[in-house]
């Protein structure tokens, strides 16, 4: 894999999206507290990630700071101003928790026009606010930004006197910046492309490695290495590694039981690399072979998936591609004999939920489950260029389902790719993850 320039040194860049940012909502200022640092008892640290949208509009990565975006009010210099509020440059503190960019770094290395310390935001915001006509900010996730907001709104209400004028509305900016987030530039596919390579790489170093009695742990041990050695910072969200009945559980995270030969593993977990991540499941046997049971249906799931991946393009929607889904695994368990009766009638009485009770995809980018709306108006949004979903189908025969005959039971099969709209169709990104029956078992000799 060649050199890849990572986004967040190029500061240009996320200046640009401040800009087109506010094409968007001329005369708007838009809030953003950093993610909080997780701490414990109470000084011992845990790995941060900054907050997505403060980050894909700065670059800026550290925790205890506030983003304000907000209309320049100069000729020339483009329409956003970026006033940051950063932790103190602090020689004791950098000393135990490293080095810090302080003001002068936001200005200099991340191009904030203004930087004061953290400690001076309540002090400057209500006239940051000042002639604001809309302010996005998200009320209810962190008490103490809500109550500043608040308090800054107070205050330019009690200046406005019996003017007779209006406080300016606070709006979510989830959706614009979400709209944003949703087509992703050459350069954002670059970054998820290299996340794709990096976890189909793991996936298959698992395929390689795992034998029946090794533990799900050490399996999951194995793909964070392997993501970690090839350059990820961390996984995009919590691997799952469920051997046998375990895969039936959709959200299992235990990952802490031994791994038995017959039975199959299901391994969901993804790289991120450069704040985009990558997001796949592979299904394969612990041992050498798939049974004919596991195979039989694995068929199925994975005939559904490329369906489902074919019908991919622009203008395809969302839901029609989770239809067609669904209606290739009733055909599947109808001939099995895992449905019965008419299949129409299991589709409109959600009858495959049984076995398939989840949706076929969601958006994909710096979070696993990205921002972006499904729906506008009240119709499913038509596809296009740029977005980036996942197609993922399965089939789960439940432990308690004794109705299952007993060469499909307690079974969890799910293939997962995460695939890029492009002008013409699509390209799968994660098509490096073998997923042939074939091919899987020639890499477990
Ligand atoms: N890994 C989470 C998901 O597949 O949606
Ligand atoms: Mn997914
Ligand atoms: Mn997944």
């Amino acid at each position: 894999m060649g050199l890849i320039m990572l986004l967040s040194h190029v500061p240009a860049y996320f200046k640009q999206r401040r800009e087109t940012l506010l094409e968007k909502a001329p005369g708007s200022v838009f809030l953003f507290p950093a993610n909080e640092e997780f701490l414990r008892n109470p000084d011992v640290h845990y790995p941060f990630r900054q907050e997505s949208n403060f980050q894909y509009l700065s670059a800026f990565e550290e925790a205890e700071s506030f983003l304000v975006v907000m209309p320049s009010g100069s000729q020339g210099a483009g329409k956003s101003r970026m006033v940051l509020f950063v932790r103190a440059r602090d020689v004791e503190k950098e000393m135990w928790e490293g080095e810090r960019y302080g003001t002068e770094g936001a200005r200099k290395v991340f191009g904030a026009d203004e930087a004061y310390t953290i400690d001076e935001l309540p002090r400057r915001l209500p006239d940051l606010l000042k002639g604001a006509e809309k302010i996005y900010y998200r009320m209810g996730l962190h008490a103490q930004h809500d109550k500043l907001v608040i308090e800054a709104m107070e205050i330019q209400r009690r200046s406005m006197g019996r003017s007779g004028k209006s406080l300016p509305p606070i709006a979510d900016p989830n959706e614009v910046v979400g709209e944003m987030r949703m087509f992703k530039s050459a350069d954002e596919v670059a970054l998820l492309r290299r996340a794709c390579q990096i976890t189909a790489a793991a996936h298959k170093t698992a395929m390689q490695e795992v034998r029946p009695g090794m533990n799900e742990f050490e399996v999951e041990a194995l793909v964070d290495y392997s993501f970690r050695r090839q350059g990820a910072q961390r996984v995009g969200y919590g691997s799952i590694i469920a051997g046998g009945k375990n895969s039936t559980c959709l959200h299992y995270r235990s990952n802490n039981e031994v791994l038995k030969d017959g039975d199959l593993i299901l391994i969901d977990a993804g790289a991120e690399f450069d704040y985009y991540t990558s997001d796949i499941t592979r299904t394969f046997p612990v041992g050498r072979r798939f049974t004919e049971g596991q195979a039989k249906l694995y068929s199925m799931v994975l005939k559904t998936q490329k369906e489902a991946i074919a019908m991919t393009r622009p203008g395809a929607k969302l839901p029609e591609i989770h239809k067609q889904v669904c209606e290739s695994l009733i055909d599947g368990l109808l001939s099995m004999g895992l449905l019965k009766g008419d299949k129409a009638e299991i589709f409109k009485t959600a009858g495959h939920r049984r076995f398939y009770p989840h949706n076929t995809s969601h958006w994909l980018g710096m979070d696993v489950h990205d921002v972006g709306l499904y729906h506008r108006n009240g119709e499913a949004r038509v596809l296009e260029p740029g977005m980036v979903f996942t197609i993922e189908p399965g089939f789960y025969s439940q432990p308690g389902d004794s109705a299952v005959p007993s060469e499909f039971a307690k079974i969890g099969i799910r293939i997962e790719d995460d695939i890029l709209v492009t002008a013409s169709g699509c390209e799968n990104l994660t098509v490096d993850a073998p997923k042939e029956i074939a091919d899987i078992e020639a890499l477990k000799k």
